[in-house]
């Protein structure tokens, strides 16, 4: 599927990172997105939280977190304490991948498959080094997997410290998953959770 790798400026700050991501060729995605949606936020950011990929919203508006997701995030993270100012939000894979439906209307979110995470996850890697958080967040499975490796399971270890790659790392549910769930409130509980225990290991 290819590789970002080429792409990623060695020793570059987040300013220059995002204006090379600007023009990343490392896979496919690139073709159909308006846009590479690069991370958002503070450089020396104590938190980094990683989602999966811009959704519609994010990918015409060129800014992670920005779309239903992101307001759900927003009052979760408000709710934890956790100010979202000062949290670097981004993404496993930073192109939107979608397909339209019937009518060739509607974008239709598509998850990445394992080859284009792999591609994407040089981006990550530069930014989680240039801002060197005390702890990076996962979003769902694909940003755990990323993180964590292929075989982490966010339904069996979600909410504790792990350790990867040089960072603090805790993993919880993706928000438009709490906004898909059958019992919403109680799924919204249980990301909440997992967030006061960010809050509780940042001091
Ligand atoms: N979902 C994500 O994973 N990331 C975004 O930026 C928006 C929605």
């Amino acid at each position: 599927t290819g590789s970002a790798a080429p792409f990623v400026p060695e020793g570059a700050d987040l300013a220059a990172l995002r204006r090379a991501a600007a023009g990343c060729r490392g896979c496919h995605l690139y073709e159909d997105a308006t846009q590479t949606v690069f991370g958002a936020g503070p450089e020396d950011a104590r938190l980094v939280c990683v989602g999966e990929q811009p959704g519609d919203v994010e990918d015409r508006r060129g800014e992670p977190f920005v779309g239903p997701a992101g307001k759900l995030l927003d009052k979760a993270l408000a709710e934890a304490d956790l100010d979202r100012e000062g949290v670097y939000l981004t993404n496993a894979v930073k192109h939107f991948k979608f397909t339209l439906d019937a009518r060739g209307k509607r974008r239709i979110h598509k998850s990445p498959v394992r080859g284009e995470v792999t591609a994407c996850v040089p981006w990550l890697h530069a930014e989680l080094a240039r801002v060197e958080p005390d702890l990076v967040v996962c979003l769902g499975a694909t940003a755990a997997k990323a993180v964590l490796g292929n075989d982490f399971k966010v339904t069996e270890r979600r909410g504790r410290l792990e350790r990867a790659g040089g960072h603090d790392v805790i993993a919880t549910v993706h928000p438009s998953s709490v906004l898909r769930a059958p019992d919403r409130d109680e799924a919204y509980r249980g990301f909440l959770a997992d967030l006061r225990v960010v809050r509780e290991h940042l001091g």
